[in-house]
């Protein structure tokens, strides 16, 4: 049989690594006090000292002296609880563990005026006195690990404990924006964070406004399942430190699955190896979702992981598919750190006049020539006739970029990226479907082509014949053509057909796409009008709609934007005029 002291030191193995894990446990009971304001003071990163005061509901004196006794929580009473518990701690089990390998003072009062002091060490309970304080509950921890010289070694300095304190500070004033946090080191404030009526301010008061400014909102729900917050603009993605920050029903989580999911939403909008930047709330119902599975609690399990992690896929993605996510040229000003923001970039609404229900201009039921025809206004393939009308004028720039002027600034489409996206994602949808619109070649042609080439062929020829070639191994390494597809009246299919096999035998395939992503990103790239190529201003305007009606409009299939736009205050700026 265990001694409980040795009990309480294979505990604290588990809840107190370091500086920060006590900080955290310590915060967190604040929290879990109804806390509006939390001041943390350490001494030397940590590693001296640790002060956490709190403006809660404190204790009384007996249950002050209870706290420190192991498995006296005050959260939950019975085994039920455990479903669905709200609070931050619930084990009673983080005060006697870093009781037994520290110093200990708790002083703490229910109401302003009478109060209790508690003095512990290793374990042990050694005074208990009568202090007036105001309403709220101090926690000093000393000489962490001083019984405990093993772990002491493995403190490493106090910068990096120090570091780990802030990582895990922000960490929870991103969890609970509500909550006025501050932290200072050796007596040297550090950070404040006032309290926040959004993400947004949060995120500014802890990484600037630059960062809060150029985030895009996330807000989707799909079933009981909710999930908001902020990612990363694709073409931020990779410019600074990545930050991922998630909770589960109000708690802060570590789940790769999750981070995965987010991630993939953004697949074919940034280069593959580069990571966005994402702060996300998912809740959950309680039954969904298990929390006590972790130590730290840092983990959770659910009961449908792939229906949470689907839902946060297609939320990040809803949030990269608006003109919002397209690169801004110049930062929109915050106005000031404590009014709410103003919307960052363009209202995609207002592009979007049948958003979702828009027939798809490219949708295969569209004449097949049409990609870059406009349709007729009121034509059964087209889009309804207001969409067409509700395109803006358009001027094309150096034969290759559209631009046009919208509400909140000047936008510039580069053509050729642009129609690269629409037809992906046609070239996707036919893929699955396998129902490619072809036309017969009045003359087949003959390809000659490399060994590695005939090779790209053969193991793609499937595929191929799905995006509607028709063709036909002619012996060695040579191809006979009878059909192709015309995405468009420029299309030149030998070119395109040529171009891909070239590309696709030179590529090794990285293993992040999928075949069928791979193939109709090289059909595309090849496939779409280049830069250079003139346009009638029916065909930009076919381009225009085009692209407003695929899910990623502002991103190539490269990782590249496909829209900038200059927002009309950054202009004012720029002439003075404001
Ligand atoms: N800052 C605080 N304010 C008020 N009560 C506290 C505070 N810290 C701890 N307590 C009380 O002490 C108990 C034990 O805390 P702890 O060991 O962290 O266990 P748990 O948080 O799992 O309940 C809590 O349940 C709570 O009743
Ligand atoms: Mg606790």
């Amino acid at each position: 049989m265990l001694s409980s002291a040795v009990a309480d030191q294979i505990a604290a193995g588990e809840v107190v690594e370091r500086p920060a894990s006590v900080v955290k446990e310590l915060a967190e009971n604040a929290l879990d006090a109804g806390a509006t304001t939390i001041e943390v003071e350490v001494q030397d990163g940590g590693r001296d000292g640790i002060r956490v005061s709190d403006d809660g509901s404190g204790m009384v004196r007996d249950d002050a002296v209870l706290a420190l006794e192991r498995h006296a929580t005050s959260k939950i009473r019975r085994a039920e609880d455990l479903v669905g518990v709200g609070s931050f701690g619930f084990r009673g089990e983080a005060l006697p563990a870093i009781c037994s390998v520290a110093h200990l003072e708790i002083e703490t009062a229910p109401s302003d005026g009478e109060g209790t002091r508690v003095a512990a060490a290793a374990g042990v309970v050694e005074s208990v006195d009568q202090v007036a304080r105001r309403r709220g509950t101090t926690v000093r921890v000393t000489r962490l690990f001083h019984n405990a010289p093993a772990r002491r070694k493995f403190l490493r300095g106090a910068r990096s404990e120090w570091r780990s304190v802030t990582e895990m500070l922000v960490g929870l004033a991103l969890t609970r924006r509500d909550v006025r946090f501050s932290l200072s080191n050796d007596g040297k404030s550090a950070l404040v964070f006032p309290p926040a009526t959004s993400l947004r301010e949060r995120v500014g008061a802890i990484f600037g406004t630059r960062v809060a400014t150029s985030l895009l909102d996330v807000e989707d729900v799909n079933g009981t399942t909710q999930v908001s917050g902020l990612v990363e603009r694709p073409a931020d993605v990779g410019t600074a430190g990545r930050r991922v920050h998630l909770t589960i029903n109000g708690r802060a989580i570590r789940d790769p699955g999750i981070v995965r999911a987010a991630e993939a939403a953004y697949r074919t909008t940034i280069p593959a190896g580069v990571r966005p930047s994402l702060f996300l709330d998912i809740v959950v119902a309680a039954d969904a979702v298990d929390v006590n599975v972790h130590p730290a609690k840092a983990e959770v399990r659910f009961r449908d992981r792939w229906q949470v992690e689907r839902t946060v896929e297609l939320a990040v993605r809803l949030a990269l598919g608006t003109m919002d996510a397209a690169a801004p040229l110049g930062v929109v000003p915050w106005p000031s750190h404590s009014s709410p923001l103003p919307p960052v970039t363009v209202d995609v609404e207002a592009l979007r006049p049948d958003r979702g229900a828009a027939p798809g201009f490219f949708s295969d039921d569209a004449l097949p020539v049409a990609v870059l025809d406009e349709p007729e206004p009121g034509s059964a393939s087209g889009p309804a006739p207001e969409s067409v009308s509700d395109v803006p004028p358009l001027m094309q720039l150096r034969r290759t970029y559209l631009m046009f002027e919208h509400e909140q600034g000047v936008v510039l489409i580069d053509q050729h990226s642009g129609h690269e996206r629409v037809l992906f994602e046609r070239f996707m949808a036919t893929l699955e479907r396998g129902d490619a619109p072809s036309q017969r070649l009045l003359f087949p042609m003959t390809l000659h082509l490399s060994a590695a080439e005939a090779e790209a062929f053969e193991s793609e020829q499937n595929l191929f014949r799905r995006l509607g070639f028709e063709i036909e191994g002619f012996g060695g390494n040579t191809l006979l053509v009878s059909a192709a597809p015309m995405p468009h009246p420029r299309f030149d299919a030998e070119r395109c057909l040529r171009d891909t096999l070239a590309s696709l035998a030179g590529d090794r395939a990285p293993s992040a796409v999928s075949r069928h992503e791979r193939l109709a990103a090289t059909v595309a790239c090849k496939a779409a009008i280049k830069a250079g190529d003139e346009l009638a201003p029916s065909e930009m305007r076919a381009l225009f709609i085009a692209l407003r009606d695929t899910t990623l409009p502002a991103h190539d299939v490269h990782g590249r934007s496909t829209i900038v736009q200059l927002s009309w205050e950054e202009l004012e700026r720029r002439f003075g005029r404001r």
